[in-house]
């Protein structure tokens, strides 16, 4: 392998960047040219690719967003559009592709895998919505986020006594409203995964009110339904003056903490070595904090789980 390609595609994710770097320093140490692709696979297919240097990613690690800018392409998903990007890797003679994005990124990935050009799945997405690793780069940056303006919430909900419903990004997912409920000690945790019972929600507001608890914060993943609506719905059950945050873009963007800067290292090295391996078709991961490695059909199939024992905890401390 001489020549090797890396892009971002998806939502972009903090730590995106120093994933990046990762695979560019790690390659240039293997005497591999590495080429960047803008954004994701519409760039592939516009062409719009460069050469990455050394110093291309200098000054990066610490910044949120994406340098490759990022896409979500519908002309990739179709045989056209994977045809004139294959004819793109060719022209640049790049023989193995390192794809940073969520499950939508890796079935590009597959594709052109199956078509005989080695892609590593590297998982960038602040939903933790992928199986097969523990964490994806980005969510733990997004979580701190959301734990920071959880935080700033309650000031506001404790001083006028109110209840807080905060709407939190995640798809289909309810990692980032699970782990940001639980470390913010919110009164309910409301996701997609779990089946929602809204009288016991309503009931734990009441109960606590009724015992001198003045202020209460629900948490809503967006992939369960809207944030107002809950909202409105909670006032309209407890009688309780309630306000809505929607918390929006501001979990995507920042710069990545310490645990997203080191994963993402770690992973972003992890793909480059697995491609000069000649290995394609695979996705790096952590596991138990170790670096793996799975099939990506395989990581594609499966459906993302939460902890359900840590959902449990959390209804457990908010009694
Ligand atoms: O997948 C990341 C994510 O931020 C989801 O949590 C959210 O539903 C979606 O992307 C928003 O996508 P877009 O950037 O296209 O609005």
């Amino acid at each position: 392998m001489k020549k090797i390609g890396v892009l971002t595609s998806g939502g972009d994710a903090p730590g995106m960047n120093a994933a990046i770097r990762a695979v560019v320093r790690k390659a240039i140490y293997h005497n591999i040219e590495v080429y960047g692709i803008n954004q994701g696979y519409s760039g592939l297919i516009a062409g719009s690719i460069r050469k990455l240097e050394l110093g291309s990613v200098g000054d990066i690690i610490h910044r949120g967003g994406t340098i490759l800018y990022t896409a979500r392409s519908e002309e990739f998903k179709t045989e056209e559009g994977q045809q004139l990007g294959i004819e793109q890797l060719k022209k640049y003679g790049i023989e193995g592709l390192v794809v940073i994005g969520g499950d939508g990124s890796f079935r590009g990935a597959k594709k052109l895998t199956d078509k005989g050009f080695p892609c590593i799945g590297v998982p960038g997405t602040i939903d933790n919505d992928i199986p097969g690793t523990d964490f994806t780069i980005g969510f733990n940056t997004s979580l701190n986020t959301v734990l920071d303006a959880i935080d700033k919430i309650r000031d506001t909900a404790t001083s006028h006594e109110r209840t807080y419903v905060i709407e939190t990004m995640g798809r289909n997912a309810g990692d980032l409203a699970l782990w940001a409920g639980l470390a913010g000690g919110a009164e309910s945790i409301i996701i997609p995964e779990v089946e929602y019972d809204m009288d016991s929600i309503v009931k734990r507001i009441i109960r606590g009110n009724e015992r001198g608890k003045k202020h209460s914060i629900i948490i809503v993943a967006e992939g369960i339904g809207s944030g107002v609506e809950f909202g409105r719905r909670i006032q309209e059950a407890t009688n309780l003056e309630t306000r809505v945050s929607v918390l929006g873009y501001i979990q995507r963007g920042g710069s990545p903490t310490a645990f997203d800067r080191a994963l993402a290292s770690r992973l972003g090295a992890r793909a480059v070595e697995l491609l000069i391996d000649g290995k394609g078709g695979r996705m790096v991961g952590i596991e138990n904090n170790q670096i793996v490695d799975h099939d990506i059909s395989e990581i594609i199939a499966r459906k993302h789980t939460i902890d359900v024992e840590m959902y449990k905890l959390s209804q457990e401390l908010s009694i």
